[in-house]
């Protein structure tokens, strides 16, 4: 993948010449027809003889050094998305910012067992786990700590691999929430996963942090982790009518061709009043365009999970 390659193709894209407003009021059409077919679950266990068999869970990290791109919004949303299409989903705060936890209506300040206790003291994951929209392993205060602690421990880079077999083949997908870096915890979110989806805000500068990025991807591939790869890139905040976010689109297509999903996360407030009320957007405005831009790239997620089986 021609991640190095990610440069301007002779200078950054020009400024648009209006001013633009800071907010794209949402559209009353989706990203995507609406009218198409609906979800629809792909079947993830199989019954053998009498014994039924459950696959093991895909495990996605979804990661960006950088801050405020979406990471945590698309991990809940997509996490909700796929459920509702019929999947088995846990989705874990590995941040200590916690938000991931907050967007599920819990205080990280108050919570007793989280994460941190999982990654640190082999705490068995089950028992961080609450069940709210989907089932959320939740992230305190004290992951602040988790790197440092994890630091002086032999096998640092495999806590989260280890703690998830428990739970492997209880779901069809496992999405993690990275902190903003590219730290010991991100390292074991990329050690334990599959895949990693981007989140990338539509801005000429967030292309940037990718090369950094695919370089850590590629140590740990070399080093811990060989299957692990770029499974996606969501462009997020898009607002379709500024040139500038058109033109990052386009050097993304560019440089990744289809990693790049169809889908367009449209910039809009919803995103932010949703985690408001503890709720994701499909439960909290089920019918808007926010809501459908998040079933639409779960939509994706699953055909390419199919497109792979069948290969
Ligand atoms: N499509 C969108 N349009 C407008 N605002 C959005 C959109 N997606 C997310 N937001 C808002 O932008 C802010 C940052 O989003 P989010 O917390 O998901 O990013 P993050 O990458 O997880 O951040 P961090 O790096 O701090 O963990 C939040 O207030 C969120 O509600
Ligand atoms: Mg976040």
């Amino acid at each position: 993948m021609g991640l190095s390659r990610i440069l301007p193709r002779s200078q950054p894209p020009p400024e648009p010449v209006a001013p633009e407003p800071d907010e794209t009021d949402e559209p009353e059409v989706a990203t995507q027809p609406t009218s198409g077919p609906r979800l629809h679950a792909v079947p993830s266990s199989e019954v053998v003889g009498d014994v039924e068999e459950h696959a093991m869970a895909s495990v996605i990290a979804f990661a960006n050094q950088k801050g405020g791109v979406a990471k945590t919004t698309t991990t809940l949303n997509l996490g909700v998305a796929l459920k509702e299409a019929g999947q088995r989903v846990l989705i874990i705060d590995l941040d200590p910012q916690g938000n991931l936890t907050m967007s599920q209506g819990m205080n990280p300040d108050v919570i007793e067992r989280s994460m941190f206790d999982v990654l640190v003291h082999r705490v068995p994951i089950s028992d961080v786990i609450h069940t709210v929209e989907v089932d959320i392993a939740v992230a305190s205060i004290d992951l602040a700590g988790a790197e440092l602690a994890l630091s002086a421990l032999i096998g640092r880079e495999r806590a989260l691999e280890k703690a998830l077999v428990e739970v492997r083949d209880k779901y069809d997908y496992v999405l993690l929430d990275t902190p903003p870096s590219l730290g010991l915890l991100t390292i074991n979110a990329f050690v334990a996963a599959d895949g990693v989806i981007v989140p990338v805000q539509c801005e000429y500068l967030s292309l940037r942090g990718l090369v950094q990025l695919e370089n850590t991807l590629a140590m740990v591939r070399e080093n811990l982790n060989p299957a692990v790869r770029v499974q996606g890139i969501v462009p997020t905040m898009y607002d379709g009518r500024t040139l500038h976010a058109r033109e990052a689109i386009e050097i993304l297509q560019e440089n990744f061709g289809d990693l790049v999903f169809e889908t367009r996360i449209r910039k809009t407030v919803r995103y932010a009043e949703a985690p408001v009320k503890g709720s994701s957007v499909l439960r909290y405005d089920p019918t808007r365009p926010s809501a459908q831009a998040y079933r639409d790239l779960a939509k994706e997620v699953l055909d390419g999970a199919q497109a792979r089986e069948h290969a």
